[in-house]
């Protein structure tokens, strides 16, 4: 009898458990992915703009839902766009920032942010460099931040690039189980360039 009745407890804590709402949790926090060009704002999927003075004021309000992935901040007009990861540029649209650690022009550029990185901006460096981990390609940026192994990776390269062979834009997106990615002098972000992340 006392079994039985334990058993029902059990039962129905874990029915109470499985009901229970699921906890919405803000992962990760806003990083440069790339400086583009202000005419891809008329392509972005949701291009009503909001009001925001800084790039992190932009991305802050972005992040207030879970929904969006990537902040678009103009800021020659104070422009902030909430869009998803569709809307990321390729590597053929991209523009170069104006230093090491993916700050964009402010007149004529826009800045894209992800909103969920795990992993935040450290340099931008000239490649080659060390041996990865592991790596891979993709014509998504966002994809080189989410598919490195997250229980073993420390820092991530990636490299906006044209593949002759396949005739593609796309980016190289390189892992390392380490944080002493070596390579190149530091330059502006941008497209050939190494862009380095470290965990944040
Ligand atoms: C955004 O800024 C413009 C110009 O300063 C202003 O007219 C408008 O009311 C603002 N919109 C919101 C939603 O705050
Ligand atoms: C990518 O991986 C291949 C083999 O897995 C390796 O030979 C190559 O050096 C790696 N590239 C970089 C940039 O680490
Ligand atoms: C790493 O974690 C992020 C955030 O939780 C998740 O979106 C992503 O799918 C994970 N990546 C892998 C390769 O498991």
């Amino acid at each position: 009898m006392l079994s039985i009745l334990i058993f029902s407890i059990f039962l129905i804590s874990s029915i109470n458990a499985i009901n229970l709402p699921r906890q919405i949790e803000k992962i990760g926090s806003p990083v440069y992915i790339a400086c583009v060009s202000d005419s891809k704002i008329s392509s972005l999927i949701q291009n009503l703009p909001i009001n925001a003075t800084t790039k992190e004021e932009c991305s802050s309000k972005c992040s207030l839902s879970f929904e969006n992935d990537l902040s678009f901040f103009k800021q020659n007009t104070n422009e902030c766009y909430c869009t998803f990861l569709n809307d990321s540029p390729t590597s053929d649209e991209i523009v170069y920032s104006i230093d090491e650690k993916g700050n964009c022009r402010l007149n004529d550029d826009t800045s894209v942010e992800y909103l969920k990185s795990l992993y935040k901006i450290s340099t931008c460096i000239l490649p080659p460099i060390s041996i990865s981990s592991s790596n891979f390609t993709s014509n998504n940026p966002v994809e080189c931040l989410i598919n490195c192994p997250n229980d073993t990776t420390q820092s991530i390269a990636i490299r906006p690039e044209y593949n002759d062979d396949s005739d593609k834009f796309q980016y190289e997106c390189s892992c390392f189980d380490n944080n002493q990615i070596t390579g190149g002098q530091q330059l502006d972000c941008g497209f050939g360039i190494e862009t380095i992340y470290v965990r944040a």
